[in-house]
């Protein structure tokens, strides 16, 4: 397990609005995991995309803006080799007590930008983005750059709010997950839809894409 400290990603020419996202995560840290687990719907979606990405042993999986490492037990499950990308240090400093806790061997972690990851063209099988695009501005740059980095035939995982409000805890996605799909021009192999009609929030309207990158 290995902990790579950030290059330039996170010092220099960074948007107000990236700026307040890392003050975000960086003071909610600490008790992310316990917000996250508190929701039925949350833990259900991670684990049926998880299910539909079929990540299998030996596979190379860059995982962009990987926070406290929620997806863990899933790579541990697969045997995977995992790089783990994100902008907050504190968010990866959980992430590394978790991968030591669960024995994970096989994860590096980096503090960058997913908009500009530092990896050559069709370095990964798989790219995962929970939760993801909904908090990194200019997320339709954080897609192409996923799908640069992994291979032609590799899959992207993509499980994220349909639609987020303008504000740091409800991300910042701008415009809807089916839209920003759509704008990548990956081929769409699966597409699921979490609607709870008793709730309107953000919880209730997830969606789930797993993409081809041709
Ligand atoms: C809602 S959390 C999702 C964490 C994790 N993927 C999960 O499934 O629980 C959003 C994460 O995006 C990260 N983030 C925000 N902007 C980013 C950027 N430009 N590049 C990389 N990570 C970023 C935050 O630091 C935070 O850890």
């Amino acid at each position: 397990m290995t902990a790579i400290p950030s290059a330039e990603a996170c010092s220099s020419g960074v948007s107000a609005e990236q700026a307040l996202i890392n003050q975000w995560y960086s003071s909610h840290a600490g008790n992310y995991d316990a917000l996250m687990n508190g929701r039925h719907e949350l833990r259900h979606a991670r684990e049926t995309l998880m299910g539909l990405l079929d990540i299998r042993e030996g596979y190379k999986v860059v995982e962009v803006s990987v926070g406290t490492g929620k997806n863990f037990p899933h790579y541990k499950k697969a045997r995977a080799e995992v790089v783990g990308v994100d902008i907050t240090s504190n968010m990866l400093d959980v992430a590394m007590r978790k991968a030591r806790k669960l024995d994970l061997a096989g994860v590096v972690l980096m503090e960058g930008d997913g908009r500009r990851l530092p990896f050559r063209e069709s370095s990964f099988d798989v790219g995962v983005l929970t939760y993801a695009l909904s908090a990194i501005p200019d997320n339709l740059q954080a897609l192409s750059e996923t799908a640069r980095v992994v291979r032609p035939g590799g899959r992207i995982g993509i499980l994220d709010f349909y639609h987020s409000s303008k504000n740091v805890e409800g991300g910042v996605a701008g415009i809807g997950l089916l839209a920003l799909v759509h704008q990548s021009g990956l081929q769409v192999v699966h597409n699921k839809s979490f609607i709870n009609p008793r709730e309107t929030r953000m919880p209730g309207r997830q969606g789930i894409y797993v993409l081809e990158v041709r």
